[in-house]
């Protein structure tokens, strides 16, 4: 097991509890299908994580499947489901949460003034009940159950103190303050964790947990704060994906505690070798680019742009390097495998990255990345990477890219011949359209007719150079539910087209399972 179960603020080691799957994916077009939540919980797992929130259970069939699935494959972190202050719900996420190895029932309730007034219009008494309620039922599935006062932050100190108390004697094993607005500075959180350690009688039969959002910009900072307080869980999320600004960013957390354990002397289970490769997929799953300066996970992290850096780069790593590129899962040398590498390399490659490929994977992956190399002089990891993560969320499409033929230019409008497969037939379309993107979709809209509308088309390279892969994304919406597409290739266009195909693919998925609107936490 990854969860250390240890009661005791005493212990040096913290808790890594993701929500990437259900506060990251709660992030507008954040939205990801099942294939792609279980390919990121099993990275999670691998990576190390203690605790995986893996969705909320009664907000839609699509969620309590996906949570379910998640339990049954995940074996050596906690697989914890979201739940409301309801019967109903705490239910619904027992019954998801069942399969797992170890399982966790998360529930949660506004104990803030603001909230309870014009949120819940509970009176606090009532509120009060339901966190003896709702803590004693969840007990009745599991013996690990977290309880959360939402807006935490915002909540006034004895009624927080009798909640806590109240929500550990009914059988709490967490407690979660989360700081749900963004609005706690670091010195002002920390004073509030060590305020409950000071007064809840029963608090040593609890570990303390933190979850903060990110509207000030001090979500990490705060969580940190909070640690040096008392606190041993913290909650965050893969390239802080969530709701508005988003959530603490695990990386940043995970990288603050190994680079300064001199102020910080905290350890965590999380490998982090393994933090490019997760940060690669969630980000290429949902469509949320991460920015060139984003700490630890930018493209530009770990780059030396000015002389003088490089020099002193050069001279000793450590003048302008407070980590190696290494231990975050990057190669210094990223200049990897060309045309002439054989399928040995290949597969010692893709063990250095951290995949573990079936014998028949990595045939296919073998001659995609031959293909690659006839296209593409240097394959960087990044390459490898993009090109494994491709093949993996287009594994199930029904509707397949076959061949693209394309004519523009300034002296005539732009003429795409699209080739595509469904079900094992050939299908062939021309389309014209105001430019290049728009004649290849026009040509996939004429062979599958549809009405969803394009939200988002979104181009960026995976390495450097003018033959560099593109890695596209489209957001396609219809009936308010919206997909990510996802597609590779060193043909920007040929990648939009795979992109877009990849998208329809997910609406076709989409369509045969059933999928109500999600609620909100
Ligand atoms: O931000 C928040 O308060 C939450 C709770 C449901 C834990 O996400
Ligand atoms: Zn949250």
């Amino acid at each position: 097991m990854n969860s250390p179960m240890s009661k005791s603020s005493g212990t040096n080691r913290v808790i890594i509890f993701d929500t990437t799957l259900r506060d990251g994916e709660q992030s507008p077009g954040a939205s990801m299908n099942l294939e792609e939540k279980l390919k990121i919980a099993t990275t999670l797992e691998e990576m190390g994580v203690d605790v995986i929130e893996a969705g909320f259970p009664i907000s839609s069939p699509g969620d309590f499947e996906a949570v379910k699935r998640i339990a049954q494959t995940v074996k050596k972190s906690t697989v914890c489901g979201l739940a409301r202050a309801t019967k109903g719900d705490i239910e619904r996420c027992a019954e998801a949460i069942k399969p797992a190895v170890s399982g966790r029932i998360h529930t949660f309730i506004s104990t803030s003034p603001l909230h309870m007034k014009y949120k819940l219009q509970m009176e606090s008494e009532k509120v009060y009940q339901a966190v003896i309620d709702s803590v004693s039922h969840a007990r009745k599935f599991t013996d690990n159950v977290e309880w959360s006062a939402e807006d935490g932050s915002r909540t006034e100190h004895d009624f927080l103190c009798r909640c806590v108390e109240a929500a550990i004697a009914s059988g709490a094993g967490t407690i979660n303050i989360p700081d749900t607005v963004g609005y706690a500075v670091p010195d002002e959180y920390a004073a509030l964790i060590a305020m409950l350690f000071n007064r809840v009688p029963n608090i040593d039969r609890a570990i303390i947990s933190v979850h903060c959002h990110n509207d000030l910009g001090l979500a990490v900072a705060n969580s940190l704060a909070a640690v040096n307080a008392g606190a041993r869980q913290i909650e965050c999320t893969v390239n802080g994906l969530g709701e508005r600004a988003g959530n603490a960013a695990m990386e940043e957390i995970v990288m603050a505690l190994r680079t300064r354990s001199d102020r910080l002397p905290f350890t965590t289970g999380v490998k982090t070798e393994n933090i490019m490769k997760a940060s690669h997929l969630v980000s290429t799953v949902t469509g949320f680019v991460v920015q060139p300066n984003k700490a630890i996970v930018g493209a530009n992290a770990f780059a030396h742009e000015s002389g003088i850096h490089q020099d002193g780069v050069l001279k000793n790593a450590q003048t302008y390097e407070i980590m190696t590129p290494e231990s975050v899962g990057l190669n210094r040398s990223k200049l990897v495998l060309g045309k002439l590498s054989g399928s040995a390399a290949f597969k010692a490659k893709l063990k250095e990255l951290g995949f573990d490929l079936g014998d028949n994977a990595l045939k296919d992956a073998f001659k995609r990345f031959k293909d690659l190399a006839d296209r593409k002089r240097e394959i960087f990891d990044e390459d490898i990477i993009t090109l494994v993560d491709d093949e993996m969320l287009r594994a199930s499409d029904t509707l397949r890219f076959v061949s693209l033929d394309l004519h523009c230019g300034s002296k005539a409008p732009p003429k795409a011949v699209l080739e595509l497969e469904m079900d094992g037939q050939l299908l062939a379309a021309t389309a014209s359209g105001d430019g290049p993107v728009d004649a290849a979709f026009n040509a996939i809209k004429s062979l599958f007719p549809h009405e969803a509308k394009l939200q988002l088309y979104q181009v960026s390279a995976v390495t450097e150079g003018t033959d560099a892969q593109a890695e596209v994304t489209v957001r396609l919406e219809e009936h308010g539910k919206s997909v990510n597409g996802q597609g590779a290739d060193t043909d920007t266009i040929v990648a939009s087209v795979k992109a877009y195909v990849n998208a329809i693919n997910k609406l076709i998925l989409k369509r045969t399972r059933s999928a109500p609107e999600a609620l909100s936490a």
